[in-house]
């Protein structure tokens, strides 16, 4: 089995330039272990809130490789067949009805239902082939002549039955369809699995997996996402912006904003042509990354205190922010 080789996988500080070459924002810890996971071909197990970037890293690393992204996305229920291959039953229905006559033919003279079983079974690859195969993403993930990254989205919501399973696959990149033989990775898959910790994973999946935790970003960090995100921005909105939403994820709230959110609301102030916070414009757009009552409420019982820590002068800003 083959491996991808890519130039801009190196080394770690290239891996961060790589990522922030397509628009990905990372820190050291995030391109270190893209770093080790790609060169000691183990998946990487992200864990970390909603909207940290999680999915988008995978999406990023296949960017930079310049091969598909194949996305398995998890649920309760999730089986096998869903996530490796089905057989396409209509199609072999209606190919039996088409050729009926042919089978006619086939098993006339054949006394009694057991010799006539044994003629059908003869054909039995003809209906197994991978003509009547409907391949699901591993099997895909599987197949691509130049590799590809496969990102199992949000494995925690699967049931252990399934993640037993995927260990299997994980471990040899091979899997035995009983009427196919096995069926081994051209190349071996880039894999990421994301979490967001709805139930703790098994620690044989844990061990084979390289372990990242993404937390919410740094100030700095989050100020170079912004940056490239949103790039119409002023340095001093992003500045205050990041400083507010910072500030809003040290209250006691249900759901505390995510990167996602912090996008959001920058691309907002962008459209309402805000220069500045004000505290009629944050009480207006608390919505767009506050999204329970109770933590607007609790914002809300803050706010003018948040808005004045946000807009104090920071002469350290462009120094941190590189
Ligand atoms: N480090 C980053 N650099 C650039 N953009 C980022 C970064 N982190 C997050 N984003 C932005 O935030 C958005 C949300 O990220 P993503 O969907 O990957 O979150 P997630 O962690 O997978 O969330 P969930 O757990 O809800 O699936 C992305 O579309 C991306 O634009
Ligand atoms: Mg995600």
């Amino acid at each position: 089995m083959k491996s991808i080789h890519q130039a801009q996988f190196e080394s770690v500080a290239a891996v961060q330039q790589g990522l922030a070459d397509v628009d990905y924002i990372a820190s050291r810890e995030i391109a270190t272990s893209v770093y080790l996971g790609f060169n000691l071909e183990k998946p990487i197990l992200v864990e970390g809130p909603a909207g940290v970037g999680k999915t988008e890293l995978a999406k990023s690393v296949a960017q930079i490789l310049d091969v598909p992204l194949i996305r398995l996305q998890c649920y309760e229920g999730l089986d096998e067949a869903k996530a490796l291959y089905e057989w396409k039953y209509a199609k072999q229905l209606l190919y039996t009805q088409l050729l009926k006559d042919k089978l006619g033919e086939m098993m006339a003279g054949a006394k009694g239902l057991a010799a006539s079983m044994d003629r059908l079974h003869a054909h039995d690859d003809l209906f197994f082939s991978e003509n009547f195969l409907e391949p699901r993403p591993l099997y895909q993930a599987l197949h691509q002549e130049r590799g590809c990254v496969l990102l199992i989205d949000e494995v925690d919501k699967s049931d252990p039955e399934f993640e037993a399973f995927l260990l299997e696959v994980l471990s040899d990149f091979q899997v035995s369809v009983p009427e196919l033989g096995t069926i081994k990775a051209k190349v071996k898959p880039v894999v990421f699995l994301t979490s967001n910790n709805t139930r703790e994973m098994s620690d044989a999946l844990k061990r084979r997996c390289l372990h990242l935790y993404i937390p919410f970003p740094a100030p700095a960090l989050e100020r170079l996402i912004l940056q490239r995100r949103v790039p119409g921005l002023s340095a001093s909105l992003n500045r205050e912006l990041v400083n507010f939403i910072q500030a809003v994820r040290e209250l006691d709230l249900k759901k505390q904003p995510s990167v996602s959110e912090t996008i959001d609301w920058a691309k907002t102030l962008l459209l309402l042509n805000a220069e500045h916070l004000s505290l009629d414009t944050v009480k207006e757009t608390l919505n767009v990354f506050l999204k329970f009552e109770t933590d607007i409420a609790i914002a809300q019982d803050h706010i003018a205190a948040l808005v004045a820590g946000a807009i104090k002068p920071d002469d350290s800003f462009h120094a941190r922010a590189g």
